[in-house]
């Protein structure tokens, strides 16, 4: 204890360090509030703040040490292991080495777990895409892929993304494998499978986009009704919320959410980020501060909006610039583990 208290204060001594001599984008000041993001969460009626994490980062022990403080987040979603790719990435041989590892943390310090994701067009083996399976054959091997997937880990993931990202922007199905072979079946077939491997995990359908007006949204809100519909196992709607600085919209966001739970779904905030046009200036921190706040407000005013999910908490570990070259600090810590204006506004939007 003495050592591990020694240790802690040691290293947020080289953070304050680290952060004064690191050439950053930014002189902006950071984060003042003390207040740990996920008790404010569920002083605030909510179930949890949650993290993305991804496997290799867990060999960086000040990144894990924020991240195993509860108070701090209780929910962790693994950002890659438990995708098609790395669970079955052969027919029929099934890797839960990366996904155990996330559900032993998130065990070890109590919190709860979103399992992602397990049918989307992207990340899947070439086993899935190479060949021309039949209707039945595809469905089959989508059936052994949930159940074998759910049961491995039943009882111990809140809400699973059943399916992922199924939509266009323009409000049709994505084309893919799945729904290329099966028409939209493919959306009961999976929740239908899951429900059967865990009658109590959550159900959820998680998209990007839903958070504007437009065909997209549109198109999600005729999903639920008709899956309702026809009985077919639907929980919940994730709304990614991958922001561009300066781009958010209460009352579309508001409307949109209060849309969906009308059907008698929940929602959650499953990826947020809000990434910023390189170099940010203090002025483009302040706006992040600022969104984060107007954002995670939102999940407050809706009451059937379980939670709130950062898609990783530090710059160190964003998606962000590899995936949209040319911006970054999408996060509410930055690349070096100090807390930026963001945590802030993350505070005030739990707090309002
Ligand atoms: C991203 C991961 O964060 C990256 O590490 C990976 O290279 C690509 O996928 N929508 C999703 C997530 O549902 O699974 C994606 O995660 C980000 C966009």
């Amino acid at each position: 204890m003495i050592f591990s208290l020694g240790f802690a204060t040691l290293l947020s001594l080289l953070q304050v360090a680290t952060a004064q001599t690191t050439t950053a984008t930014s002189t902006a000041p950071g984060a003042t509030s003390t207040v740990p993001l996920n008790y404010a969460a569920q002083a605030a009626g909510k179930l949890y703040f949650g993290s993305a994490t991804d496997n290799p980062e867990l060999t960086d022990v000040p990144y894990v040490t924020i991240l195993n403080d509860t108070a701090m987040f209780g929910q962790l979603t693994p950002g890659n292991s438990m995708k098609w790719d790395a669970i079955e990435p052969e027919q029929n041989v099934f890797n839960f080495t990366g996904g155990d590892q996330i559900v032993a943390l998130a065990e070890g310090t109590g919190k709860i777990m979103r399992g992602h994701n397990l049918v989307w067009y992207s990340q899947l083996p070439a086993w899935v895409t190479a060949t021309a399976w039949t209707a039945d054959e595809l469905t089959s091997i989508i059936q052994t892929h949930v159940t074998t997937e759910v049961s491995h880990y039943v009882g111990k993931i809140y809400a699973w993304d059943v399916i992922n990202e199924p939509l266009n922007d323009n409000g049709t199905f994505r084309s893919d494998i799945f729904y290329d072979t099966l028409g939209s079946s493919y959306i009961s077939i999976a929740l239908r499978a899951a429900r059967a491997a865990d009658p109590n995990a959550k159900l959820y359908i998680n998209e990007y986009n839903l958070e504007y007006s437009g065909p997209k949204i549109d198109a999600m809100v005729q999903l639920v009704s008709d899956l309702k519909a026809e009985g077919v196992p639907i929980d919940g709607i994730g709304i990614e919320s991958h922001y561009i600085l300066g781009e958010v919209s209460a009352s579309e966001l508001k409307a949109n959410m209060l849309n969906l739970t009308s059907l008698g779904v929940d929602v959650a905030f499953t990826e947020l980020d809000v990434r910023i046009e390189l170099p940010a200036t203090d002025a483009d921190l302040e706006q992040q501060k600022s969104d984060y706040t107007t954002i995670v407000s939102v999940c407050m005013e809706v009451a059937d909006c379980v939670g709130v999910t950062v898609w990783d908490y530090t710059d160190k570990y964003s998606w962000i610039p590899a995936s949209f070259p040319g911006y970054g600090e999408a996060c509410p810590w930055d690349e070096n583990l100090v807390k930026k204006p963001a945590y802030d506004g993350i505070v005030a939007g739990l707090q309002s």
